[in-house]
């Protein structure tokens, strides 16, 4: 019993040595915003498959829009400090200007609820500007906060 306490007091000190930027494993939050900056990337892929007709999936268009607004809602919790470790293209810039990183969060999540607002009323002219407005809160972000690397 002795022991179990002691060992939860040094997993308590360590806890609190890491803090207050307190995440275990950077290479784990390198990997979850990249898998999670793919479902965006899929979202998106989707919508403009839909939007050129690509698919008779047309229906689904409120579901991405709308999956695209839930992953903008948490896409700040993306880029805790410290998380630019191995095979990254993100820039320490997202840390140094705190104010035009969270405008450019902002950008995303208005614009994906434009697409899904204007998914709503079904007009597929207003869905193509809504979708013009959200690629281009992506590039935004991508331009300034990413380092631009040639494609292998
Ligand atoms: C607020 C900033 C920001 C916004 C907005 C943003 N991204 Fe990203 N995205 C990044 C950063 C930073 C990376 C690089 C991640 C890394 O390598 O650590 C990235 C990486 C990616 C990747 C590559 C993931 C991988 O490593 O395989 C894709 C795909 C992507 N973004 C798609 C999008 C799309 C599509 C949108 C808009 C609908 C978007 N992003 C909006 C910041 C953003």
């Amino acid at each position: 019993m002795k022991k179990i306490i002691l060992a939860a007091c040094a997993l308590a000190v360590s806890v609190t040595l890491v803090s207050p930027q307190a995440f275990a494993d950077p290479a784990g939050e390198l990997k979850y915003r990249q898998t999670t900056m793919k479902s965006v990337g899929g979202h998106m892929g989707s919508i403009v498959g839909i939007l050129k007709q690509n698919t008779t999936n047309s229906a689904n268009l409120q579901v991405h829009a709308d999956g695209m607004v839930a992953l903008a809602g948490i896409s700040a919790s993306l880029f805790p400090k410290g998380s630019n470790v191995g095979e990254t293209t993100i820039l320490p810039v997202v840390w140094e200007k705190p104010t035009e990183f969270a405008a450019a969060i902002k950008q995303f999540q208005d614009a994906s609820m434009g697409l899904s607002m204007a998914a709503k009323t079904g007009d597929m002219a207003a869905v193509g500007a809504a979708v013009g407005n959200l690629g281009k809160s992506c590039k935004n972000c991508h331009e300034n906060f990413r380092e631009k690397k040639e494609k292998k």
